[in-house]
């Protein structure tokens, strides 16, 4: 069951958030640029939050045996498919737990397929690994042959980001098979970033890697968290896990501290995102897709020279050509500075991106139409 009762908080409530969305840049920035949304966290989770603080139970992370089960019936009645949450383990976020799992296996060299969300590139700098790239192709599929080609000269590791940030993309179950055999044809492993999976839009078909067979199976590895499509980043729970013997040998070198370093709060707000906070998605979702569709059609009116690239199928970001627009070398300072909207530089999603920008839409249409007429002024 639905409804559309979800909507943004008012500027004021949102303006006094304490988040890194709202205290980057001064207050009268309409902030696009981090994945945070404007809408109230799910009421089970406050609840369940609220009951931890006013018992004092803010301790160590101990076992946490409530998020499998309920990530294993979120994932069968979402997406048909049965984990193996058997080597799960805890990590405080997607991007300590794939930085940890590269360490662990003292990885080189890895693939990303750019444009591909920021983070990743951080992550690879601050290990000292050298990024491969392969692009997506002009439709934004998954360059098969050119990873497979990287495969064969000795690249071990690719970093999915599946759905895709920037684009929205939900890899189909043909490339995301294509990919697995590539990968089991050379030993490579797949890391999948799935943590915007639960913000697929209906229309659209999820595939989770794990769930495509033994070529998979012994390839891959998923890395995920409720942070994304439930907005609680800042709680610092996630989990990585593998399937069968060949999980369980690619996660035995990851450090013990990782579960100690996540966060209580965190884990339990995940196991009720994962039980109790379907109908609010639902509704979250419904809310998102009038907010995608009126950026889409408010880009056509007020910017008529800048470039959608894809309607997203999942999530609530936008990746966005403003060639059109003329605002020079770096777009998205004349942006910021002038037109007072946040946005994230293309060049920081792949550093041919100059004339990109990534648009975060998870707000209220009337403040998607406020920040495009200010860019529009330009
Ligand atoms: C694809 C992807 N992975 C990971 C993250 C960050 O997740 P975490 O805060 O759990 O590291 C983001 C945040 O936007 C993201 O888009």
């Amino acid at each position: 069951m639905t409804d559309s009762r979800i909507a943004a908080e008012s500027w004021e409530t949102l303006r006094a958030r304490h988040s890194a969305k709202w205290r980057r840049y001064p207050a009268d920035v309409i902030p696009m640029h981090v994945a945070e949304m404007d809408y109230p966290v799910a009421a089970p989770i406050r609840a369940a939050l609220g009951e931890l603080v006013a018992s004092s139970d803010m301790g160590y992370l101990g076992p946490m045996p409530e998020i499998a089960p309920a990530f294993t019936a979120f994932a069968e009645s979402r997406w048909g498919w049965t984990p193996d949450t058997s080597n799960a383990r805890l990590a405080p976020d997607v991007g300590v737990a794939t930085v940890e799992f590269l360490r662990a296996h003292n990885v080189s060299r890895v693939i990303v397929t750019s444009p591909v969300y920021a983070g990743f590139w951080h992550w690879l700098e601050e290990l000292g690994i050298d990024i491969v790239d392969v692009p997506l192709t002009s439709d934004f599929r998954l360059d098969i042959s050119g990873i497979e080609r990287e495969f064969a000269n000795g690249v071990g590791h690719l970093l999915l980001c599946n759905p895709h940030n920037p684009l929205g993309r939900v890899f189909g179950r043909d490339e995301l098979l294509a990919l697995a055999e590539a990968a089991d044809r050379h030993n490579a492993v797949v890391i999948a970033d799935e943590i915007h999976a639960p913000l697929t839009y209906p229309g659209s078909d999820f595939v989770p890697y794990l769930s495509l067979g033994p070529a998979a199976e012994r390839t891959g590895v998923l890395v995920t968290s409720t942070s994304k499509s439930w907005n609680l980043a800042g709680l610092k729970a996630a989990f990585i896990l593998g399937h069968g013997d060949r999980g369980t040998e690619l996660l035995k070198p990851l450090p013990e501290a990782m579960h100690w370093r996540s966060s209580i709060l965190g884990a339990f707000s995940m196991s009720v995102a994962y039980r109790d906070g379907v109908e609010w998605l639902d509704s979250t979702l419904d809310t998102l897709a009038v907010a995608r569709d009126h950026l889409a059609s408010e880009l056509k009116r007020l910017l008529p020279s800048a470039h959608l690239e894809m309607v997203p199928e999942a999530g609530y970001l936008a990746w966005v050509d403003v060639s059109g627009l003329n605002l020079g070398d770096r777009p998205w300072d004349r942006i910021l500075e002038e037109a007072r909207v946040s946005v994230v530089p293309g060049t920081e999603l792949g550093p041919q991106y100059t004339q990109h920008i990534r648009i975060n839409f998870a707000t209220s249409p009337e403040l998607i139409t406020r920040a495009l007429t200010q860019i529009a002024a330009l």
